[in-house]
């Protein structure tokens, strides 16, 4: 079933979503990894991977020429990188076009994301995925794309400004009843992993979904699992958080308010959903529930799982 790759570069493999691709790479039998790591970036992250006989590069996505030589011999890129446009949009063309001159076979850029074709899901904060995207399919080179909603690891973190656990608050927009998609990093990884040497992936859009959620879902389920009762406070309806976004451009975003909080908090408001996973076509990958996912990181007995409060899965 596997296509003739072998040789996979990935792009942003000292990142958080970046470590784990390149564990699940690495576990995939057949794929030799190559990983391209900045000049003065340590990877520390990667430190343990060294023993597997990863072959490191040193480029960046702002040299071409280091590019060029990191394509050397390679079937397949595969992009976790973010940070600004000049990163996300920019350098992942660079990496596209040295891509499309070394003749390979797979380009997954880095996605990962929500449905960004809807207009809703995000704003202007999704305009770089749409732009690398509609560059990817104008290359000519054979892509995939991979969709897995927000990461579990995010969307449950006071990162994406609704679920804060610590300070026993949940902040939502809408009446915390929409549907969201939600995957752990390692699921989406391990999909990533399988769909870059299946030929039945070439040019196509994947979405895979861990579990679907919503936010009274999960902060029921978190009362449940603790015995700690959350604090709920609505910020507004779905329509004002569309108006917000639609103000906010990329460019006057803030630290305080980044632009992946703003994707984030459009998807836990139930914009950009997944209509059609493909999880049923890789049915060895069993993604873990929010349910699990909450357990394991309060290291929760398992015994407490009782009937899920979330919406149903897909
Ligand atoms: N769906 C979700 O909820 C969600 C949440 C978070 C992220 N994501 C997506 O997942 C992807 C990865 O995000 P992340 O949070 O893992 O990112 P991250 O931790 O910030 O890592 C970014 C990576 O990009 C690399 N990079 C930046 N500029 C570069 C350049 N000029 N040349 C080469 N490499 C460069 C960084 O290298 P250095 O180590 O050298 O800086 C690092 O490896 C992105 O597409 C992001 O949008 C999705």
């Amino acid at each position: 079933m596997d296509t003739d790759i072998t040789h996979v570069l990935l792009v942003g493999g000292t990142g958080r979503f970046g470590g784990r691709l390149a564990s699940a790479l690495l576990a995939r039998p057949g794929i030799h990894l190559h990983v391209l790591v900045r000049p003065g970036t340590h990877g520390d992250a990667l430190a343990g991977l060294a023993e597997h006989g990863v072959t490191w590069v040193r480029g960046s996505l702002d040299d071409m020429r280091s590019l060029d030589s990191a394509l050397e011999g390679v079937d397949a890129v595969v992009s976790a990188v973010d940070g600004a446009p000049e990163v996300r949009v920019e350098g992942q063309l660079r990496l596209l076009d040295s891509a499309r001159r070394h003749g390979v076979i797979r380009f997954i850029p880095s996605d990962y994301s929500l449905d960004y074709a809807d207009p809703e899901s995000g704003g202007a904060f999704m305009d770089a995925h749409r732009q690398v995207a509609d560059a990817v399919v104008r290359s000519g080179v054979p892509h995939s794309f991979v969709l897995c909603g927000a990461f579990m690891e995010t969307a449950l973190s006071p990162r994406a400004q609704v679920f804060d656990f610590e300070r026993g608050v949940v902040s939502y927009w809408g009446t915390g009843d929409e549907p969201f998609d939600v995957t752990s990093m390692a699921d989406a990884a391990r999909w990533v992993a399988e769909v870059v040497v299946d030929p039945r992936a070439t040019g196509r859009r994947l979405e895979f979904v861990g579990d679907v959620a919503t936010v009274n879902g999960v902060a029921a389920l978190y009362e449940e699992l603790t015995g700690h009762v959350l604090r709920r406070v609505c910020k507004g309806g779905v329509e004002d958080l569309r108006r917000q976004l639609a103000r906010v451009r990329p460019e006057g975003v803030t630290v305080q308010q980044p632009s992946a909080s703003l994707a984030l908090l459009a998807q836990l408001a139930g914009k950009g959903r997944l209509r059609e996973p493909a999880n049923a076509e890789y049915p060895r990958l069993r993604p873990v529930s929010v349910r699990a996912f909450l357990q394991s990181r309060w290291m929760l007995p398992s015994a407490a799982s009782a009937a899920l409060p979330l919406a149903s899965q897909p």
